[in-house]
């Protein structure tokens, strides 16, 4: 009974348009929604994703390096989806953002990346470029995938399938950089399902962390990666 009902609820939070609507508030538009209600994500099983090509749209000669969303989606509008699951920022030169010590004014699915001059010590931001994690209709169509693995259970903070893990554990089984991931909520009846997902990209792997849901519980997920 109590899963029918979540299972109920959790139709709710599916737009018919996946894909066209930064915002999925389709049933009570008169009440405020919760932060986790807005930032709720369908994820269709049938889905996989990809990372897009890299995007260096500014440099930091001005105010910093801005690379949003809304600005690359003008920019390239048929090779960014509006609603990536995920996003990734590195320097020209490959050195992941986390890693350069500069501090960032945005870096999230959301928003793109944004690196603003004032806000670092030396004064002066180093070039970014970044990718998205986008659903299939932004990927090649030939995928060759792996088998499905599910490795953990949100029983503790959540369910981490991260391709680290997967691949040390099912040896020769991965290729070593897959260009495709998707995850796919286990023993559900329904097709999709509104999880917030905190990872979801091939270099990385699938994590939904129990913290970041409504009701503080994942689904089980198992995942596969495409190998070319
Ligand atoms: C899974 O991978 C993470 C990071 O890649 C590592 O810290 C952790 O120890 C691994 N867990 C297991 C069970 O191998």
């Amino acid at each position: 009974m109590i899963k029918l009902w979540t299972i109920a609820l959790v139709v709710t939070f599916v737009s018919p348009s996946f894909g066209n609507h930064h915002q999925l508030n389709p049933v009570h538009p008169s009440s405020e929604p919760s932060k986790a209600f807005r930032e709720t994500r369908s994820i269709f099983s049938s889905e996989y994703y990809c990372w897009t090509q890299w995007f260096d749209r500014d440099d930091p000669s001005g105010t910093g390096d801005w690379e949003t969303l809304s600005d690359l989606l003008k920019q390239y509008p048929n090779e960014i989806c509006p609603n990536p699951v995920d996003v990734e920022a590195t320097t020209l030169s490959g050195t992941p953002a986390k890693q350069t010590g500069e501090v960032f004014y945005k870096y999230d699915k959301t928003s793109g990346f944004v690196c603003r001059n004032e806000d670092q010590k030396q004064g002066m931001c180093s070039d970014y470029r970044v990718r998205f994690s986008c659903p299939s209709a932004y990927c090649s169509e030939k995928v060759c995938w792996t088998e499905w693995f599910d490795r953990d259970n949100p029983s503790g903070t959540g369910d981490w399938e991260l391709l680290s893990n997967l691949t040390t554990e099912n040896p020769g089984k991965i290729c070593e950089t897959p260009q495709y991931i998707q995850a796919k909520a286990k023993s559900l009846l329904a097709s999709f399902i509104g999880d917030n997902i905190y990872i979801y990209n091939p270099t990385q792997g699938f994590v939904c962390r129990n913290e970041d849901q409504t009701f503080k519980k994942c689904w089980d997920y198992e995942v596969r990666f495409g190998c070319c």
